[in-house]
């Protein structure tokens, strides 16, 4: 089958599509004919040399797929039921997603909803995934809708499918992002208001800024997520996520002592059974009203990959980048 290798000997990395002979890990692992692939922030880090994230040293890529069940000893995912696969070391430590066929342990996977295609899946993906997640656990913490939520990084994978989701939802979602020529574009995905990266919080040379936001989904990381936090309304809450700006988070303890904020960690990679039936679910409900062609940047084949991975470091991507492995037609933007 063919399929994108990334490489790293002697500290240089190379990629190629290669031809490969795809073995099971283990017995138990289910083969799955893949559909689509999605490219994430993630994989373009493993994709790097040297890489914080990618734990072997020749792989193939990809922490996402859709497809269909081919072979299967597990009786929960028989042969031809359709599924999304993503999270543990998939595409990390373990062949992933960017190939013709993916064996993976029956926990990666998730039987798709009757309202999402596999190609509709990989829009979503694991970007799709946390910001579904993010959302039930702002929901948890008693947001309302009719509420402002801010979204950070809004044009990225996270960000976008947060606004849409949010705004199916019945609530108002306020998009941050460095992409100004994409406002209307983040409009039409139904955000309320767009600011820029900057206009997060204000009263910089005070403790705490003004009660802003009743929740927030936050992929960015460092200042951006300390902004956030000092700018929540009282009893308010950030889902954190994501990196792309910075690990670091330096802050103060105020906003959780005197305005009862909190910070709610998401985490796609390890989520449970239980998650991930939960996260799709919801998915799948909202699946019907959604048209998820508009939050699709391009559609690539696997020779395509390594400018899309520039293209995410860089942060010029809108939404998602879906990569189809069967060769023939490309759809661009
Ligand atoms: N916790 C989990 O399980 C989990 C799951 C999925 C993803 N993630 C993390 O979530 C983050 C986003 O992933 P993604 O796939 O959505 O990435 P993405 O598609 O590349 O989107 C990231 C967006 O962030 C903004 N951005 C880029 N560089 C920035 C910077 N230096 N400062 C501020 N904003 C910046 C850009 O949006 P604008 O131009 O609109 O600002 C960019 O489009 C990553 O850190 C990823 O690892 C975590």
């Amino acid at each position: 089958m063919r399929a994108f290798v990334i490489s790293e000997v002697d500290g240089v990395l190379s990629t190629a599509v290669s031809s490969v002979d795809l073995a099971p890990l283990q017995p138990s692992d289910v083969l799955v004919r893949v559909d689509y692939s999605g490219v994430n922030f993630k994989d373009a880090l493993v994709a790097a040399a040297p890489s914080r994230v990618r734990r072997v040293a020749t792989l193939i890529g990809g922490v996402d797929a859709a497809g269909t069940v081919a072979d299967s000893p597990n009786t929960s995912f028989p042969a031809g039921t359709r599924v999304a696969v993503h999270g543990g070391d998939l595409g990390v430590a373990r062949d992933g997603g960017f190939a013709e066929f993916v064996y993976a342990p029956a926990r990666f996977l998730s039987s798709l909803p009757a309202t999402i295609s596999t190609r509709d899946a990989m829009v979503i993906g694991t970007a799709g995934f946390t910001a579904m997640a993010s959302v039930l656990a702002l929901e948890s913490n008693g947001l309302r809708k009719g509420n402002e939520v801010l979204v950070t990084g809004a044009t990225g994978g996270v960000g976008s499918i947060a606004v849409t989701l949010l705004a199916n939802l019945g609530y108002l979602p306020v998009a941050s992002t460095g992409s100004s020529h994409e406002t209307a574009w983040l409009h039409e995905r139904g955000a309320v208001r767009v600011i820029g990266r900057g206009d997060i919080s204000d009263r910089l040379d005070r403790v705490l800024g003004s009660e802003r936001w009743a929740g927030a989904i936050d992929c960015v990381g460092g200042d951006t997520l300390n902004q956030i936090l000092r700018s929540l309304r009282y009893g308010g809450a950030v889902a954190a996520s994501g990196l792309v700006a910075s690990a670091e988070l330096k802050t103060t303890v105020y906003p959780f002592i005197t305005r009862a904020v909190s910070l709610l960690g998401i985490d796609a990679v390890e989520a449970t059974a239980t998650t991930r039936q939960i996260v799709w679910a919801a998915l799948g409900n909202l699946a019907t009203r959604i048209d998820f062609t508009p939050l699709i940047d391009r559609e690539i084949q696997m020779e395509d990959l390594p400018d899309a991975f520039e293209s995410i470091r860089n942060g010029s991507t809108r939404g998602r980048i879906l990569v189809n492995p069967t060769p023939g037609q490309t759809v661009r933007r």
